[in-house]
């Protein structure tokens, strides 16, 4: 049996994927200028980041989405497989990081990498959440519904509190090396969305490759991809009986889970500490 989650800055996170050694090395990693990251609180489109960012870097070629695992195709900075594989990234590199501002390395602040930060519907995070601490054995139990919007409320799960993570990238020094885009943007109209991801990064991609790119990085098409379904990984780790990583990719699910007492709860703390 796992968790016990590892402290760091006084964030949880989960064992297994991270160590104190990754943590020291993302903390002295070394940013270089064309380096482009994703920063997501978890739960918001971090996966689907590195599905789209390397065909965007590289005009379309399938092959990164083809051959190499989410994880090592684009790695988490503060996990265990970014020291193994970053020899191997292709220039430029991109990364994803679930980190608040003020952890990210500080070579970063002094370069010019720019950030993607995806953010979603904070109910419907909190519903994936749920989900995701039912099937990955390296997560504490979710308990019931009910018992952890409490704690997603509190902040008493991986990465802490969703208001914080926001708020440390909403007021940034980052200028315009910062683009912020919604999970419900990109499920509304994501050719819109990659053609301002292509712009921010600086490609000029014909409207035929942005169709490509879209139509490999749909929800269906990540699913059937198992370089990016996550069903390399054993069951020991993610129980696929209990639910699955690419679980439905819909706004608003929300809906299905949300008493209206507990509706009015959530938002009133989310909205009180967006403002504070
Ligand atoms: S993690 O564990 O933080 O890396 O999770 P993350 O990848 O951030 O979030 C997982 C949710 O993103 C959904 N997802 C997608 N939705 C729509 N389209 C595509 N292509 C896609 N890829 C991933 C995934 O299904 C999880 O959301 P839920 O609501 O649980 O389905």
């Amino acid at each position: 049996s796992w968790p016990s989650y590892i402290k760091y800055h006084g964030l949880a996170l989960p064992p297994g994927a991270h160590s104190e050694d990754s943590l020291e090395y993302a903390e002295n990693f070394s940013v270089e200028d064309t380096d482009v990251f994703s920063v997501t609180y978890p739960k918001s489109g971090t996966v689907w980041m590195q599905e789209i960012l390397p065909l965007v870097l590289n005009g379309g070629d399938l092959t990164p989405i083809q051959t190499i695992p989410n994880w090592d195709r684009v790695p988490w900075l503060e996990e265990k497989r970014l020291k193994v594989v970053v020899d191997q990234l292709p220039s430029p590199r991109a990364l994803v990081t679930h980190f608040p501002y003020e952890l990210m390395p500080q070579s970063f602040f002094s370069s010019k990498a720019k950030v993607i930060y995806v953010m979603r519907n904070p109910k419907d995070v909190a519903v994936s959440s749920y989900y995701f601490h039912q099937m990955a054995t390296f997560l504490e139990d979710p308990g019931t519904w009910e018992e952890f919007i409490d704690k997603f409320l509190e902040g008493r799960v991986m990465f802490g509190k969703w208001t914080n993570h926001v708020k440390s990238w909403r007021h940034t020094e980052l200028g315009d090396r910062i683009m912020y885009i919604t999970y419900e943007q990109m499920i509304q109209d994501l050719p819109a969305a990659l053609r301002l991801m292509s712009d921010f990064l600086g490609k000029n991609l014909s409207d035929e490759v942005i169709e490509k790119i879209s139509s490999h990085c749909s929800f269906k098409s990540m699913q059937a991809n198992i370089m990016s379904n996550f069903t390399l990984v054993p069951k020991i780790y993610m129980n696929s009986d209990k639910s699955q990583f690419l679980r439905k990719g819909v706004v608003g699910d929300w809906k299905n889970h949300f008493s209206s007492k507990q509706l009015a709860h959530f938002s009133s703390v989310i909205y009180k500490e967006l403002e504070a």
